[in-house]
């Protein structure tokens, strides 16, 4: 990764340029976490955070919440024999009994939906008492499931974004603020 300046960095050769500030994000999440700890007040809520990418603003979710939450880092696989299917069949991480729990789930970007779409079927098997979905970004022209998601950061166009978790082949996940690939 290497910074060409105050708005773009180039990563595995591709260029991208700041798109949603650090300030814009920590405000949104803010007014995420208010929403959040008036709805679940007594409730204590076990946050679900979908790594990799949700690591950043799950950690910052959290803390943006005034209750006593419990949180569980969970991947997806998505496996059949060798080929990935979008299906999530596989939840690692889950170590803890769901059942009758308030589940609120933090992803960085909801794109086509396959992967919540599947990972909700899979959680609602284990009996939860509600599920909500916090979700940093949408793509909302490639979504393909009708999801119900309760709480959406930024609704963004179909192009593809880096930073504050967001990685290309794993690089740019540090970066504070959001970057999309540059058209040029
Ligand atoms: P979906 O199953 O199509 O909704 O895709 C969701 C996953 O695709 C996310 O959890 C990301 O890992 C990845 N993804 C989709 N769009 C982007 C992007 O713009 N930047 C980085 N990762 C993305
Ligand atoms: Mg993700």
């Amino acid at each position: 990764m290497k910074i060409l300046s105050d708005t773009k960095v180039v990563v595995h050769g591709l260029t991208f340029e700041k798109y949603i500030s650090e300030t814009e994000i920590q405000q949104k999440v803010r007014e995420i976490g208010q929403a959040l700890t008036l709805n679940y007040q007594d409730k204590a809520p076990l946050f679900i955070a979908v790594l990799n990418g949700a690591f950043i603003f799950a950690a910052d979710l959290v803390r943006a919440c005034d209750l006593d939450s419990e949180i569980c880092f969970v991947k997806l696989a998505s496996y059949d024999g060798t080929e990935s299917t979008g299906a999530v069949n596989t939840i690692l991480g889950l170590d803890k009994d769901i059942k009758g729990r308030h589940l609120v789930i933090a992803e960085d970007i909801i794109d086509t939906g396959t992967t919540m779409n599947h990972f909700i079927a899979r959680l609602q098997q284990f009996e939860p008492a509600s599920i909500s979905i916090v979700t940093l970004l949408l793509k909302p022209d490639a979504l393909k499931y009708d999801i119900d998601i309760a709480h959406i950061g930024f609704e963004i166009p179909t192009k593809f974004v880096i930073g504050y978790g967001l990685d290309y082949n794993e690089l740019g996940r540090n970066l504070k603020d959001l970057y999309q690939l540059s058209e040029e």
